[in-house]
């Protein structure tokens, strides 16, 4: 049964999830029936065996048990996880928000604990989602949700119709009296249930994450450890005075090794980056291998990281040896030049610098961390960390909404300016780490599944090497010779470990090793969740146990961390409902900050209260950054994001009135607006979906040279409108209309998602942001070889003259 308990207690980070795995199997222990979460690691004969042999019962059991391995379970234990209300810690009178527009019943529940009942909300539907497709009557869904003249998803009331009610309104009146003229006109009043931004601008509707269409999609997933074997080294780095101890556990050698074989053999080989020009991300260097029979220190010139190999024979002799065990170990050893750096900027100030730690997770929305990883977002919830629920993606996928936060530019400006596919260009880029570096801070960067890393995918990556202490080389040795488990398409697990776990351990590392010192680190990961939205719940415990080191090594004392990624998922059944929409435009971000600090900066503390509900993004997540730097007092007058002169430190309170525009987010990418569902046999949707699919005809016909030879881009043709809606815009009349499409094109079958513009004056339509894909395509289009028009083409062969 234990295996994976065991095997978890055995992994060097595991003691909180061993316990965690402890309580549960206590209860599973109980009775026979107990055991379907866990079906196959609790053989039930092991048990009711030990009862009196009873035929009869010995009969239930394994019926029960083939029933609970045969049947899908889905685990319904899911932990709702109880968000604190928006008004918990602001000043004023609390728990205004439940006296508007909710039910009797919410009323009597503060409104963190309505969400914490699920039956409740679907009960009194105030997180209603309503599927986007299939919606087979366009005309129909006005009337599906509410009386038509309301906001198809979340209602709320106007300003006018709560001080109607007054402040202690008892009547159960719920959704129907509050009318969608809804305007917010007072900053000071709270964001009303429903929304999690309320303002003129911006109203950002908040969705119930255990709604039942995505929990259809949704299904928990244990975690699973990635061998049952320990490694047979490990690492013990004395921070202090910088020795690297290679523990080798002799006594493990018996579960390696054949027993007919006796003999041993252990070598180490130092990895380093090398290569240059295009090459310089690509390859890397290994040393040569050099025998160990015990444990021993690291000689000081081993710096990067270190390939670990030992293959067994009969005798020492015998010419077929067998590899037993391959690893590799990445370290983080301090540098001379980086010491000499940050001794230049001691006691030059009083002022303590705030360290920063990124920790990133691709494509998590806010609502599928609280789905996917309940314990890790209660666990942030609980222990004060800010968060950010109206932070809004700017971009489509990872490269352009980390460099909005890296270099405050939009992709374009940053093609421009550094182009990554240029070799040698991407440098140029003011990134923050070189902001950070030239005040004396030391900097990281890691990133796992080497192939689709943010600046290495379709790109050259750096020449380079952008910051001190770089993981990549290591990801690319370990890559290339350990053993891999792939999930969903990506490296799941990398020998001995899940990938994740290098990357975390590497940060950890990174965090202890300038403990003393300030530091800039950026920590990404891919592989447990940009494929699926169920991937992630494997690992939330594991997420839990690194955000609890991160306090117990004393790093939550030195940094601000934010935990955060770049979007939600982007394609796949997800995207067809609402929810997905929303998600993949609202990725998580959630904001550390000391102790000290909190202490320091009262005025900080209660400006990221209050843009917990308003709407931010990534180049104001830029601006901060460098208002971090400023505060350390090492430099001042940084500039700011080129592609938003609007945008702001979230350590100052943002403008209640901000809208999409205001702050570089395009239409298409914009939650702020509610979507009406309009009739999409309309002549207005059939223009505006002719428009699209000639925009997007156009735009491969002028690149039909970028294909493969003898393949060209069919002709897209429309297939079928699946759904078209109509923003109602928050601010009123406006000189044009903003129209949400989904279709499907034809040949190919390719699911679309368009957010066109039309302005009523020239009669003109305008995309807006770019065309989202919604369903996979990879390899339908592998003959085109420029990226943005991968999701459009559908490779044909070309006709032989
Ligand atoms: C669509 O809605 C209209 C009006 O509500 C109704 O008359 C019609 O039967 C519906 N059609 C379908 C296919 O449901
Ligand atoms: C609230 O209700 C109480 C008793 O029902 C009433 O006396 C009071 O005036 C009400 N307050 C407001 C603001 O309506
Ligand atoms: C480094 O520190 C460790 C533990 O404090 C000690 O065991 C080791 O001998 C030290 N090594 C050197 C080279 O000073
Ligand atoms: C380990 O290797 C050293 C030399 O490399 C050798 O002298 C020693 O006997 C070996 N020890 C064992 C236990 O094999
Ligand atoms: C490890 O990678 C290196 C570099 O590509 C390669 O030469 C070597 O054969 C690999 N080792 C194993 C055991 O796969
Ligand atoms: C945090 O750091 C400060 C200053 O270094 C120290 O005084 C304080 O004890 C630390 N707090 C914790 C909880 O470690
Ligand atoms: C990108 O930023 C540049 C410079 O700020 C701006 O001129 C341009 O319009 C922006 N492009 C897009 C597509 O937003
Ligand atoms: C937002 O409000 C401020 C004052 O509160 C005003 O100066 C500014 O013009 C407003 N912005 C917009 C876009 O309405
Ligand atoms: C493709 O055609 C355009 C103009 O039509 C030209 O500028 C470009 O160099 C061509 N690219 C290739 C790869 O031939």
């Amino acid at each position: 049964m234990k295996p994976s308990v065991l095997q978890t207690l055995l992994e060097p980070a595991a003691t909180a999830i061993a316990v965690h795995g402890k309580k549960q199997r206590k209860q599973q222990q109980a009775t026979c029936t107990n055991n379907r979460r866990d079906g196959r690691a609790l053989l039930p004969q092991e048990k009711c065996g030990r009862m009196p042999v009873l035929a009869l019962a010995l009969i239930f059991c394994v019926t029960v048990y083939l029933y609970f391995t045969t049947t899908t379970w889905t685990d319904t234990t899911q932990m709702i996880v109880t968000i604190p209300a928006d008004d918990v810690d602001l000043p004023g009178p609390k728990d205004q928000i439940a006296t508007k527009c909710t039910t009797k019943q919410q009323m009597q529940h503060p409104a963190a604990h309505a969400r914490a009942d699920e039956p409740q909300l679907t009960k009194t539907n105030t997180n209603r989602i309503i599927p986007i497709v299939p919606q087979t009557n366009a005309t129909r869904s006005d009337v599906t949700t509410a009386p038509t003249n309301t906001t198809p998803v979340a209602i709320a009331c106007t300003d006018d119709h709560r001080s109607r009610l007054g402040g202690n309104r008892t009547d159960q009146s719920v959704m129907s009296p509050c009318s969608t003229t809804a305007h917010p006109t007072d900053p000071n009043a709270p964001v009303p249930k429903g929304f999690l931004v309320w303002g003129p601008g911006c109203q950002i509707m908040d969705l119930d994450p255990l709604a039942k269409d995505v929990m259809r999609l949704f299904s928990k997933e244990r975690f699973a450890p990635c061998s049952p074997k320990q490694p047979l080294t490990t690492i013990e780095q004395n921070f202090d005075n910088d020795t690297v101890l290679v523990r080798f556990h002799r006594e493990l050698i018996e579960s390696y090794m054949p027993h007919y074989m006796r003999y041993l053999r252990c070598c180490y080989q130092s990895i380093e980056r090398s290569g240059t020009k295009d090459k310089a991300d690509k390859n890397f260097w290994v040393g040569e291998c050099i025998a160990f029979n015990e444990s021993f220190l690291l000689p000081p010139s081993v710096r990067t990281g270190i390939l670990v190999r030992c293959k067994a024979g009969v005798s020492e002799a015998s010419k077929s040896k067998k590899a037993i065990y391959t690893n590799t170990h990445a370290l983080v050893r301090p540098q001379a030049a980086v010491r000499e750096r940050m001794d230049r900027f001691k006691g030059r100030t009083e002022k303590r610098p705030l360290s920063v730690l990124m920790i990133g997770i691709d494509s998590i929305s806010r609502l599928n961390l609280i789905r996917a990883m309940p314990h890790t977002a209660q666990h942030l919830y609980d222990t004060g960390w800010f968060e950010l629920k109206g932070y809004n993606k700017i971009d489509d996928n990872t490269y352009p909404n980390l460099m909005a936060i890296l270099t405050g530019y939009n992709n374009s400006l940053a093609y421009s300016i550094c182009n990554p596919k240029k070799v040698g260009q991407l440098e140029e880029c003011p990134f923050m780490w070189k902001y950070f570096a030239d005040s004396g801070y030391a900097t990281a960067y890691a990133e796992d599944e080497a192939s689709i890393n943010t600046f290495n995918y379709h790109k050259y990556g750096f020449v380079a090497q952008p910051t001190d202490h770089y993981f990549r080389p290591v990801a690319l040795a370990a890559e290339k010779n350990l053993s891999k488990k792939l999930k969903n398409s990506l490296t799941f697990c990398l020998g001995y470990q899940h990938y994740a776990d290098h990357i975390y351990q590497y940060a950890l590392d990174f965090a202890s090793q300038y403990r003393n010192d300030p530091y800039f680190g950026l920590f990404w990961t891919n592989t447990f969740s940009h494929n699926d939205i169920s991937d992630p719940s494997s690992m939330d415990q594991r997420m839990k146990y690194y955000v609890e080191q991160l306090d117990e090594r004393g790093i939550l004392n030195n940094s601000m961390v934010v935990f955060f990624s770049d979007h939600g998922l982007r394609f796949g059944p997800v995207r067809m409902l609402l929810t997905g929409w929303l998600e993949e435009r609202l990725p998580f971000n959630f904001i550390w900050l000391p102790e000290w600090f909190r202490e320091e900066h009262p005025e900080i503390v209660q400006a990221l209260k209050i843009n917990r509900n308003r709407l931010t993004n990534p180049y104001d997540l830029h601006v901060t950054l460098k208002h971090v730097l400023e505060l350390s007092g090492r430099i001042d007058n940084l500039p700011g994001p080129l592609s938003c002169p609007n945008c702001q430190s979230i350590f100052t309170e943002m403008p209640w009135n901000r809208s999409c525009e205001d702050v570089a987010i395009e239409s298409h990418w914009c939650t702020c607006s509610n979507f009406q569902t309009i009739d999409k046999r309309s002549a207005m949707v059939q223009r505006a979906v002719a428009f699209v699919i000639d925009y997007v005809n156009r735009d491969l016909q002028e690149h039909r040279n970028s294909t493969t030879s003898n393949y060209v881009c069919a002709t897209l043709t429309l297939g079928s409108i699946t759904l078209a809606k109509m923003a109602r815009e928050p601010k009123g009349k406006l000189p044009y209309n903003d129209y949400l499409l989904i279709f499907e094109g034809k040949p190919g079958g390719g699911k679309f998602e368009s957010t066109v513009r039309h302005y009523q004056h020239r009669d003109a339509f305008e995309i807006t942001g770019s065309i989202s894909r919604l369903n996979e395509y990879a390899s339908q289009s592998e003959c085109m070889h420029i990226d943005y028009l991968r999701k459009y083409c559908y490779c044909q062969r070309s006709k032989l003259f």
